[in-house]
């Protein structure tokens, strides 16, 4: 008796070694009995927030999961957009801001879980969805669904992505415990079960069995019925103010057991140029946060902090209504990181269901207003075509799009000339609304109007038979929710003069973002062009200018906002980083974030702005002015029809 207990000893010693050399085995698991889910054994919710990567300078990750994890989340949720991570076909990139390997393993080493959501298709206000603008290389590609190119396209990107996120797994010893599939795709026309079939198995091959692989969709048994899918655990969005149980209602309609999950539980709600601000009241946030624990729920709070769009990345809406540069989202954490009076009391209600972690939370980060910096005229786009178009102009009959010139963002000129005397006003239009997505039109080098889709088809233009026509076409970003997210850019279709398309255009792709950061148009000019005849619009022109941090002031360089009194719209560069487009003219966002990481003390520091519409100049003095408060909800200036916010949140209500 006495050795056989010996025996069960050493037995269990030798297991518990075993143990301690191959580590406990880590499994996560949806417990359909229990409706649970289940970490290592135990029960199991997680309490997420969503933090964007692509949204925040990496300099900053480590702070805003530091914040979300002194919130007392135990776990994040992040997108990833293909878009950000292959520009073109085959050309991957993982590095610098693009490093999430980097971030997920900060995210590991701080005691945040990671919720992931690979996409392919992500929605997120974000260009096209995620999706790479190259797919439309095939004209009539149907994105999110069976078409045989955009499956080749998908199998390639999950090839490479997947692979490296395995080990980043719950199970290899990682951070991730679920990964989405597609997104909320029972809001999208297609239906198309064998996709999402496709997309279960790649994401099987690549993640192997053990993984909780799950979809998310609105709140809405309709939504439901094409998003969900045998083998996938459906799980659901909805904002607050609404009845949690008829919402997770519709969750238990296709999932009759199992643990209860918001995906999106909207802690704000997004913008669009000429609309309100929107804000989401905390008290509101507050309660229906409490209901969805008060259930057991699993929640993920979207966003926990929106960040940035800078340089070209944010989306729109259809009908055609783009988001701005500040994806601020009125989040608990402030676009810049900061701390909210939301933070807190998100913090308070998750105190009554966990430990949140002792300890001060990190103060938000310094702001500093470094004043208005003078800026002078550089040259108008026009006259730096040898500098921003080296390849020179295509030439085409009649106009290309964006992606037939290669080009997947910013800007294109499309140059003509004037086929007839126009000594009379005469109606230049695009009969078509192929305007995509907004023209700053010239003749013989002055302003003539401005084109914009849906909302501007015909200007009038004069000019003499032969004088050269400029058109110069900003994308806007491209829509990222619906059945419209094939969307071309540029002139999709002719423009008219009267009764008579134009044809003969010389082409110019612009590469205006390496002409700034080489420094090229600050390069003095041929000759300044005699200024033109005062009007209310200019051509679109470069201004630069310079400012120095101040010496003697501890922890500088900080944050800061830029603003632009006088300026009415176009697209800023600090130091040859792409901060965004401005546009207080449209409003609601007047001020742009300035993360201090893009700023030098060791050299001047150089802005420069592409102004679309108005010379600031004429009237006086020129400055940009940075300031140490952010203004978002400016009173709106838009002389055409507010555009609804469209979707998911008043589903719900
Ligand atoms: C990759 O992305 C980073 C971060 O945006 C950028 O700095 C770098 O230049 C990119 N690399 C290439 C090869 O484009
Ligand atoms: C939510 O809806 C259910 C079913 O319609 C109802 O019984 C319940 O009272 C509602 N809850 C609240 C807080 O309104
Ligand atoms: C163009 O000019 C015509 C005639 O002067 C005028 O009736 C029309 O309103 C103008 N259209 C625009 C868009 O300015
Ligand atoms: C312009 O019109 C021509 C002639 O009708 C047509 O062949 C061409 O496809 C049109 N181009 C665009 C971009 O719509
Ligand atoms: C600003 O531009 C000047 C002139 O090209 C250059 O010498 C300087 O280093 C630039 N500053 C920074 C911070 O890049
Ligand atoms: C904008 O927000 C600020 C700060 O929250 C607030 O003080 C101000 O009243 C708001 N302005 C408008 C026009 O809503």
């Amino acid at each position: 008796c006495k050795i056989n207990w010996v025996l069960v000893d050493l037995t269990w010693v030798l297991t518990l070694l075993v143990l301690a050399i191959l580590g406990v085995p880590r499994n996560f698991n949806v417990d359909y009995k229990n409706d649970c889910f289940r970490k290592d054994g135990e029960e199991f919710r997680y309490i997420s927030g969503s933090v964007h990567y692509n949204r925040i300078p990496r300099a900053y990750w480590k702070d805003r999961l530091l914040k979300m994890y002194m919130a007392g989340l135990n776990a994040i949720q992040t997108y990833v957009p293909w878009n950000f991570h292959e520009p073109s076909r085959g050309q991957y990139n993982f590095s610098g801001d693009r490093d999430l390997e980097h971030f997920l393993q900060l995210a590991h080493d701080i005691g945040l879980l990671v919720v992931l959501r690979p996409g392919p298709y992500i929605c997120g206000e974000w260009d096209m969805g995620g999706l790479p603008a190259w797919l439309l290389n095939k004209k009539d590609i149907v994105l999110r669904s069976s078409d045989p190119d955009y499956i080749a396209a998908v199998d390639k990107w999950m090839g490479k992505l997947l692979p490296m996120m395995k080990p980043f797994l719950y199970q290899s010893g990682g951070p991730i415990i679920t990964v989405q599939v597609e997104n909320e795709y029972g809001s999208y026309f297609a239906c198309d079960r064998d996709y999402l079939r496709h997309l279960t198995k790649l994401f099987r091959s690549h993640l192997g069995n053990d993984v909780v692989l799950f979809t998310t969709d609105g709140a809405g048994v309709r939504y439901l019925k094409c998003g969900a899918l045998q083998g996938l655990y459906a799980t659901v969005d909805f904002g607050p103010g609404g009845n949690v149980s008829v919402a997770f209602d519709a969750q238990r309609h296709a999932e009759p057991h199992g643990p209860l999950v918001n995906s999106e539980f909207y802690t704000g709600w997004l913008d669009h140029w000429g609309e309100h601000h929107s804000t989401v009241s905390t008290a509101i946030v507050a309660k229906s946060l409490n209901e969805i624990l008060a259930v057991g729920a699993s929640v993920n709070l979207y966003m926990f902090i929106g960040g940035t769009n800078f340089g070209y990345w944010n989306g729109a809406n259809a009908p055609y209504a783009p988001q701005p540069t500040s994806y601020d989202y009125d989040a608990p954490l402030t676009e810049a990181g900061d701390l909210t009076d939301k933070y807190f009391a998100i913090r308070e209600v998750i105190k009554l269901y966990r430990k949140v972690p002792e300890g001060p939370v990190l103060p938000s980060t310094p702001k500093y207003a470094y004043g208005a910096v003078q800026m002078k005229k550089l040259h108008t786009v026009s006259d730096a075509l040898e500098v921003l178009s080296l390849s020179g102009p295509v030439k085409s009959i009649y106009p290309l799009t964006f992606i037939e010139m290669n080009q997947a963002f910013g800007f294109v000129l499309y140059r003509t000339k004037l086929p007839v005397d126009c000594s009379t006003p005469t109606p230049l239009s695009s009969p078509l609304n192929g305007v995509h997505d907004r023209a700053y039109v010239s003749v013989d080098g002055v302003a003539a109007g401005i084109l914009e889709r849906n909302k501007a088809l015909t200007i009038n233009v004069t000019g003499k038979a032969g004088s050269q026509v400029d058109v110069l076409v900003e994308n806007m970003g491209r829509i990222n929710y619906g059945k419209d997210i094939n969307d071309f850019k540029g002139l999709v279709s002719n423009l008219t003069l009267g009764a008579d398309t134009l044809t003969g255009w010389a082409i110019y792709s612009l590469s205006i973002d390496q002409a700034v950061s080489q420094g090229l148009l600050w390069e003095p000019g041929s000759g300044e062009a005699a200024p033109p005849p005062p009007s209310p619009l200019s051509v679109p022109t470069f201004y630069g200018g310079a400012f120095v941090i101040p010496d003697g002031i501890p922890d500088l360089p900080q944050d800061s906002y830029i603003r632009f009194p006088n300026w009415r719209k176009g697209q800023v560069w600090i130091n040859g980083f792409n901060l965004g487009r401005y546009w207080p003219a449209r409003g609601p966002q007047v001020t742009l974030f300035v993360p201090a990481i893009i700023l030098s003390t060791a050299a001047p520091n150089n802005v420069t702005v592409l102004e679309l519409e108005a010379d600031p100049c004429t009237p006086g003095h020129c400055t940009v002015e940075f300031t140490s408060t952010p203004v978002l909800n400016a009173t709106v200036n838009s002389d055409h029809k507010h555009q609804r916010a469209l979707f998911r949140r008043d589903d719900l209500l």
